[in-house]
């Protein structure tokens, strides 16, 4: 009798297993996918979202409305949140309005209005800026305040991305 006599038996047995194994491990693979998710989402979310929030919250927002009536008198400034910006709003002696960026361009501190010295100044490292343009009269800051679009429109000021 020859090899070629012989009948062939189908591999069952082995394709049952190989079908159990792979089954098995598609649910690790899944189990872990969600356990790698269940850890990982909020972990990314306590990371990503307060800088993700700001940057969104400052792109989104390119006017800002106040009324008038809830704004200081002549010769007085604000700050407000424009997004997430901090922003100084000047109401100068001759009733016009300046809008600059009130972050420092220097190291990021927030700046203040001085009317006694008619000067926006940086308490941190005693930065100076112009009133009237934001550019930078004195002290470290490499540059000028980003100045903001400001119109007066009914019993409004309307400040927008210049
Ligand atoms: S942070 Fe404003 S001068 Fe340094």
């Amino acid at each position: 009798m020859s090899d070629s006599t012989l009948p062939v038996i189908p591999d069952v047995v082995g394709s049952e297993q190989t079908g159990r194994r792979g089954l098995l491990q598609l649910g690790i693979t899944l189990a872990g996918a969600c356990y790698a998710g269940a850890i990982g989402f909020p972990v990314y979310r306590y990371l990503a979202t307060p800088a993700r929030r700001a940057e969104l919250a400052e792109s989104e927002v390119t006017t800002v409305s106040i009324p008038a009536t809830g704004l200081p008198g002549p010769g007085t400034a604000t700050i407000f949140l424009f997004g997430s910006r901090p922003t100084l709003l000047i109401h100068h002696e001759d009733n016009h309005y300046a809008a600059f960026d009130a972050v420092c361009s220097h190291l990021g501190c927030t700046v203040a209005y001085q009317p006694e010295n008619k000067r926006i100044f940086c308490p941190c490292h005693g930065g100076v800026y112009d009133v009237n343009t934001g550019a930078v009269t004195g002290g470290p800051p490499p540059k000028g305040l980003k100045v903001y679009k400001v119109e007066a429109k009914d019993d409004h000021v309307v400040i927008s991305k210049a």
